[in-house]
């Protein structure tokens, strides 16, 4: 392709990509400005193109723009956050990958891809404001905002009662509690039971999923932003401030970059936080309740959680077992809900219908008891003025790779101390065994079925003496 191709083709992706694309040269000026950037800028390109860089982001300086910074030190900026003015004064928030272009040793100028987190960023803040109006002590709002407590939490199987026993124990610590279940376990419902049955009652309880923001933005909304921190930024505590006496419930820890966890340590280990961009140590007193809906110990092997947070937030570890694992409870919950929906929709059942029990009991509820909860909702908005909850309301269907896991599964439980290699053999003989007869003994047929070659099937056939 000649030259000039090379550039029509450069210039349709440069408008056609959603991400901003700003190029200036070594002079400091602007020259590729695409679509998506003057879109996100909310400037025309010719607002912009071929001037100087600072003759239009006039609230940016040498220091404080990623791209001139670049340009100057020649050293790539990955994902940063840059709050700063367009042309026309409206603030806006991006994450910026910059990269010096640098051939041949020589310095041509840099290239900037920004993505815009301006909504994001709003967002972030409202939530800030409104944790702070809920805390605050003249807010009618607050005696609305559902509180559990252990008297909202059902369950009688024997692994449950373990995480009931290590809950309570934990209202009368400060210690650190890191809960791990599934979705729909009732983590959040185990967090506000703690708060709510120790000493901090009366204290706030601030909840924050860590999954939900981009690493600069969760910061600032747990540790807040000082005054001149980055242009734009402006004095504002934290959650960490707002929860101070209370409780801060760090959900899905297992999504938080690495360095924000060696921060959260920070706190836990020295009880003080600084504010983005500040330079004061403010004392805070938080207990701290992790969650994760991954397995603990998987995380510390993929590396996705720091030993060291973990081993101080793991003081008190509360597994709660997925609903599945617990078939004991699974009626009681459905007949307390039952009783919830009938107070509110003003319905009259009194029971489950056999055939309803029986579904309920062999689902594998992958949503736990949210979904449980769900279903019944949806069920008891169905009934009209029947007094029996029919299994006709309930449909529920496992897939059928969770029916032959589960099935494996009691099969695998039911062993004892099994050799695995005479384990495997006996499933190979039996899977090979129902290829045979399924394809009334065509071993063509049967090998295809296995997914595997005619050869092999008969070589395995002659090893365990099948004809
Ligand atoms: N043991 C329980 N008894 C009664 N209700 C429960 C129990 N566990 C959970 N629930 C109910 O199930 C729903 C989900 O609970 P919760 O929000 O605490 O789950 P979660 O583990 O935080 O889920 P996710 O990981 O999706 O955030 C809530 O409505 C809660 O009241
Ligand atoms: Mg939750």
């Amino acid at each position: 392709m000649r030259a000039k191709d090379y550039m029509n083709v450069m210039q349709k992706i440069l408008h056609y990509i959603d991400e901003g694309v700003h190029v200036i040269n070594k002079n400091g000026d602007t020259i590729i400005y695409n679509r998506a950037m003057a879109e996100l800028e909310g400037m025309n390109p010719e607002d912009v193109l071929n001037k100087p860089f600072l003759d239009i982001f006039k609230s940016l300086d040498r220091e404080s723009s990623t791209l001139l910074n670049v340009l100057e030190n020649g050293k790539r900026i990955e994902n940063q956050k840059q709050t700063y003015l367009n042309k026309y004064g409206k603030e806006i928030t991006t994450i910026n990958t910059t990269i010096p272009l640098i051939f041949n040793e020589e310095k041509l100028g840099a290239l900037e891809i920004a993505r815009n987190i301006t909504k994001i960023k709003e967002l972030s803040e409202t939530i800030l404001n409104l944790h702070r109006e809920i805390s605050s002590p003249k807010n009618t709002m607050k005696s609305k905002i559902k509180k559990y407590t252990f008297d909202n939490i059902l369950g009688q199987s024997d692994a449950f009662k373990k995480a009931l026993f290590i809950a309570r124990k934990a209202c009368k610590t400060l210690a650190s509690v890191l809960i791990y279940g599934e979705t729909g376990t009732g983590k959040e419902l185990f967090a506000q039971s703690i708060h709510y049955g120790s000493e901090r009652r009366d204290k706030p309880f601030i909840a924050q999923n860590c999954a939900a923001f981009p690493e600069s933005l969760l910061e600032g909304i747990l540790f807040g932003t000082a005054k001149g921190g980055f242009t734009g930024a402006i004095d504002r505590p934290g959650l960490f401030e707002q929860a101070n006496g209370g409780t801060i419930l760090l959900d899905e820890i297992n999504s938080m970059p690495m360095e924000l966890q060696a921060k959260i340590l920070r706190v836990l280990q020295e009880g003080y936080v600084r504010r983005v961009g500040g330079l004061k140590d403010i004392p805070v007193n938080v207990r701290i309740i992790g969650t994760t809906n991954e397995d603990p110990k998987k995380l510390l092997e993929e590396n996705k959680i720091r030993k060291d947070l973990y081993y101080r937030l793991n003081v008190l570890f509360i597994p709660i077992p997925p609903l599945r694992k617990r078939k004991e409870d699974i009626i009681p919950l459905a007949e307390y809900f039952i009783r919830k929906y009938n107070e509110k929709l003003n319905k009259q059942v009194w029971m489950l219908s056999e055939k309803g029990k029986e579904i309920i009991l062999n689902y594998s509820w992958p949503g736990n008891i949210r979904e449980l909860e769900n279903i019944i909702y949806s069920a008891m908005s169905m009934i009209d003025d029947e007094h029996v909850l029919n299994h006709n309301y309930l449909p529920l269907y496992n897939s059928s790779e969770e029916k032959e896991e589960e099935n494996l599964g009691k099969y695998i439980e039911n062993l004892e101390n099994e050799n695995l290699d005479e384990f495997l053999k006996n499933i190979e003989k039996k899977m090979i065994k129902k290829a045979l007869s399924s394809s009334n003994g065509n071993v063509t047929k049967a090998a295809d079925n296995l997914g595997i070659k005619r050869q092999t099937l008969q070589h395995k056939m002659k090893k365990y003496e099948m004809k």
